[in-house]
């Protein structure tokens, strides 16, 4: 849990402090507040950019003058973290005082998991976009997952380029497409292998209309070598022609049904769409929570406002079996939150 938490010139924040002696948090004000500020804050202490995924020299307080580096310091448990950016340097963040290696060393001690209003699109858009959507989750579960993923996305872009070539090369094709062969293997089980964790896990959730039937759909079949080498070579003509690669993992869909309606996500009303987006977020932490022993720090921007007084009870309520600490961000005041809610363990930060 974070027992307190200190902005300093951090966007509309100069000098930010609150102190949390609660599992759930929420974070009252009206629009421009500096809520989300707040959620894109500890959103920080995960490795990479923060969840507005800017540049970090955005972040720095553009109205005070005096303003010439960012900070945000929390405690978690025990342990000091701080991070911060100067002009011109690599973001850091530090450990007790002391700065951490890589970044991503900060995953031993803290996981953070978002959801953010931006995500509902998931449903609508491309596949694409619902497959980063998944592979981030993956990540997650499976850290290798994100390095095998940019290194088939390297040999993809690769292969297509030797294929646009005059005088092809065709040992180093087939050394491409041999490497593509491989991790497509391993991008496929490790999708495979989340899938079937988040559907044991679906299975913990109690609140029906979170319990969506989710499939991977356009997967390779047979998931074997040969196959696949197979495949790659008699796209060979096609994909030149068309400059896209016709086969391979990056065909993968996510397919999300309502369980109680047997409707598609993308057909589900905008409130049912949120439903099925959290049940994602709450069955991933499940599944981390399972693997490594501790749930992650939860951040919702805005998600619950669409939802009716008591389902918003039933989704808290759900989160809170996590036991760890959820942040949530409404425009509601403390009664309208807590309507239905037990309000005796929150801590409430009105902005
Ligand atoms: N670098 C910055 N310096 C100062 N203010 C900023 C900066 N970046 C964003 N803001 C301000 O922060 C406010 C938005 O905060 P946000 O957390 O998104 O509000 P909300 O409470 O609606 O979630 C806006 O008023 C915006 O102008
Ligand atoms: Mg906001």
């Amino acid at each position: 849990m974070i027992k307190n938490i200190h902005l300093i010139c951090f966007r509309n924040h100069l000098n930010f402090k609150a102190e949390l002696d609660s599992e759930l948090v929420v974070i009252s004000g009206e629009n421009g507040a500096g809520k989300t500020n707040i959620l894109e804050a500890i959103s920080l202490f995960a490795p990479g950019r923060s969840f507005r995924n800017c540049k970090f020299d955005e972040i720095i307080n553009n109205q005070e003058v005096s303003c010439n580096e960012w900070g945000v310091h929390i405690t978690f448990r025990d342990m000091k973290f701080s991070t911060g950016y100067f002009p011109n340097f690599l973001r850091k963040i530090k450990k007790n005082g002391e700065h951490l290696k890589s970044q991503s060393d900060i995953l031993k001690d803290i996981k953070v998991l978002w959801l953010l209003p931006q995500m509902e699109n998931i449903f609508l858009g491309p596949a694409s976009s619902r497959r980063k959507f998944f592979d981030s989750i993956c990540y997650n579960l499976f850290p290798e997952h994100a390095k095998n993923i940019l290194r088939y996305e390297y040999y993809l872009k690769s292969r297509l380029k030797l294929l646009q070539t005059e005088c092809i090369d065709t040992d180093w094709l087939n050394s491409v497409e041999s490497n593509l062969a491989k991790f497509t293997i391993l991008i496929q089980e490790s999708r495979k292998s989340t899938l079937d964790i988040l559907k044991e896990q679906i299975k913990n959730i109690s609140s029906k209309f979170l319990r969506p039937d989710i499939e991977l759909v356009n997967l390779i079949e047979p998931l074997e070598n040969e196959f696949i080498l197979r495949s790659f070579n008699q796209c060979r003509i096609l994909d030149k022609k068309s400059g896209r690669s016709n086969f391979g993992a990056h065909k993968t869909d996510l397919l999300v049904i309502d369980h109680n309606k047997g409707q598609k996500a993308e057909l589900c009303s905008t409130g049912e769409q949120k439903a099925l987006l959290i049940s994602f977020f709450l069955t991933q932490a499940l599944a981390i929570k399972t693997i490594n022993g501790i749930a992650p720090i939860m951040l919702m921007d805005e998600i619950l406002a669409y939802f009716d007084p008591l389902k918003q009870a039933e989704v808290i309520n759900e989160l809170r079996n996590l036991s760890t600490q959820i942040w949530i961000t409404t425009t509601k005041s403390k009664e309208d939150f807590f309507k239905f809610l037990d309000n005796n363990r929150c801590s409430w930060l009105g902005l």
